[in-house]
């Protein structure tokens, strides 16, 4: 089969088989079909999208890219949760270990930030000494201790989607909702778990903005991952604004943490509770999502998490101590308190701008291999909806030296629209709940 014959038929709107598609992903992995012929066909499957056969067929192709570990031997269900990505969610740091609390096995492989949203694995790694890159067999060993382990995708876990994806992001072929689903899924199916919840972002700050296309991705991806026995829902959650009010790696672990022990803003506790939830209901633990939702929220209120966390710290070799005590988390050198030049409403607290203003404070990454200062950030003082006078702070911009500082005052200045006028209020934070049979 000759691969530009294969492009031609996608651009045209056909439907790839299976040989076909073998040929030219499995040409692609072996490094006999080169990145412009495959950059030329995800171009075509951004404009043309695939069929539930197509996309079936390149999801398997995918997941057996790389090994698929079996962790059938553990005593309890295995659940884990993805989210596709915001600015301020650092659910996954408070809801793996109250779910490992409460009765589930987690195992977790994140990523790392790109673009405007930040990653899992960077606010973990805010936290001294601690280890995301772990073989496979000390994640497992970690899980079977813990309850969770936490880290990064290897090597090993679906090496076709890394190689997709790096072309991907070169080529602006992210944003199609079957390539998406595919890469998601890819890397969650072969962690060998047996229920998944997805939290799909809708809002300004999300991958896919509009609410309709975020829609079609939640129902594309619950279809796919029912079908291969997976027990998988989806909450569409608005990301209009950053959750709770921290953003930035390290600011952002201390407010988890401090979540975890029953002090954290309300949106955050709220919805890490939702997820927890809806874990435990996949899993088996809870008869509704509302019952694993109410024993979430109650876990989270007296702390119940923390203990678990502190273990999971401790063997992946960082400094437990941060559990009790976020304040170890090393802080940025220079701060300062940006305050109303009017007094007024909030009308929105925008997330790409402060996103992408930790970026260049140089808390974030431009390309993959930069490093990440994880003492950056911002401390917002103010919700969309609330009333201040003239004089009253904003928030606190953290960062490495004054130049970063000036940066970080004009994006903060930028991110909080004031107007005179009371803004409606906000829609709620959970917009919708796919149910696990799409
Ligand atoms: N996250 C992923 O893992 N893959 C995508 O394609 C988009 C977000």
């Amino acid at each position: 089969m000759i691969p530009s014959r294969i492009i031609e038929k996608k651009r045209e709107g056909g439907e790839l088989g299976t040989e076909e598609l073998k040929t030219i992903f499995g040409g692609f992995l072996d490094g006999e079909v080169p990145d412009y012929q495959m950059a030329a066909l995800l171009m075509a499957i951004h404009y043309q999208g695939m069929g539930p056969g197509e996309l079936n067929t390149l999801l398997d192709l995918m997941i057996h890219s790389g090994a698929v570990l079996d962790l059938s031997h553990l005593p309890g269900p295995r659940v884990d949760k993805h989210s596709t990505g915001g600015v301020g969610d650092k659910t996954s740091l408070i809801l793996a270990p109250l779910a490992a609390e409460l009765g589930l096995y987690v195992p977790m492989m994140s990523g790392r930030g790109l673009g405007h949203t930040a990653g899992t694995l960077d606010k973990l790694e805010a936290i001294p000494g601690f280890r995301t890159m772990l073989s496979l067999d000390e994640f497992r060993s970690v899980l079977e201790d813990v309850g969770v382990a936490m880290m990064g995708q290897t090597q090993e876990i679906a090496p076709l989607d890394r190689r997709l994806y790096a072309l991907r992001d070169a080529t602006a072929t992210v944003p199609s909702i079957p390539l998406i689903a595919a890469s998601i899924l890819s890397k969650k199916l072969a962690e060998g778990i047996q229920g998944l919840i997805l939290d799909v972002k809708c809002g300004s700050g999300s991958f896919l903005p509009e609410s309709e296309r975020t829609r079609e991705l939640a129902v594309t991806m619950t279809t796919l991952a029912n079908g291969r026995g997976v027990r998988t829902a989806a909450l569409l959650t608005g990301m209009d604004a950053p959750l709770g009010r921290a953003v930035g790696n390290g600011l952002e672990t201390r407010e988890a943490l401090e979540c975890l022990a029953g002090k954290g803003p309300q949106d955050l506790a709220d919805l890490s509770a939702a997820l927890t939830g809806e874990m435990l209901f996949l899993g088996g633990l809870a008869e509704t999502p509302g019952e694993g939702t109410r024993r979430a929220r109650q876990a989270l209120g007296e702390g119940r998490g923390i203990s678990r966390m502190a273990r999971l710290v401790e063997r992946q070799g960082g400094d437990p101590r941060v559990v009790t005590d976020p304040s170890l988390i090393p802080s940025a050198p220079e701060q300062d308190v940006i305050t109303a030049d009017i007094a007024g409403f909030v009308k929105e607290v925008r997330p790409v701008p402060l996103g992408y203003g930790v970026v260049e404070m140089g808390g974030g990454r431009r390309r993959m291999s930069d490093e990440v200062d994880p003492r950056v950030g911002f401390l917002l003082a103010v919700r969309p909806g609330e009333r201040v006078e003239k004089g009253d702070p904003l928030g606190e911009v953290h960062a490495a030296n004054p130049d970063g500082l000036d940066r970080g005052r004009r994006v903060l200045r930028e991110a909080v629209v004031l107007d005179s006028e009371a803004p409606p209020p906000p829609p709620p934070l959970i917009r919708e709940r796919v149910p696990a049979l799409g």
